[in-house]
């Protein structure tokens, strides 16, 4: 297994209902902040590849820009049909110089 630990934003950058982008090492990451938690995601969505860190955030779903597929922050899993599908979910860590996901590589895309 590789895991390795990646800063993705500056603490505080991102603010409560906010979404971001990160390129980590050419994996393309979404970031949101629901209610002050961070959640980590990949941010193409399983239809055709939309940027779900452009989409709109309202609570913990995201809904992606493209076609309108929407899909759980928190366990990446989309919830209007067709329900099931995932993007792949990031762990965060909150450090005192910025925000950390961790990539297991093996996993990964
Ligand atoms: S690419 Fe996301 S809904 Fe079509």
């Amino acid at each position: 297994m590789q895991r390795k630990r990646y800063k993705v934003l500056e603490c505080g950058a991102l603010l409560a209902g906010q979404l971001a982008y990160a390129d980590v090492e050419g994996l393309p990451v979404a970031l949101a902040n629901v209610d002050g938690v961070l959640y980590a995601f990949g941010d193409a969505c399983r239809h055709e590849g939309g940027p779900l860190s452009e989409g709109v955030l309202i609570d913990d779903t995201v809904t992606c820009p493209w076609h309108g597929w929407t899909y759980s922050v928190r366990t990446g899993k989309s919830i209007v049909p067709p329900i099931g599908l995932r993007v792949p979910i990031y762990p965060v860590f909150l450090e005192d110089d910025g925000v950390y996901i961790e990539v297991d590589w093996d996993d990964a895309p």
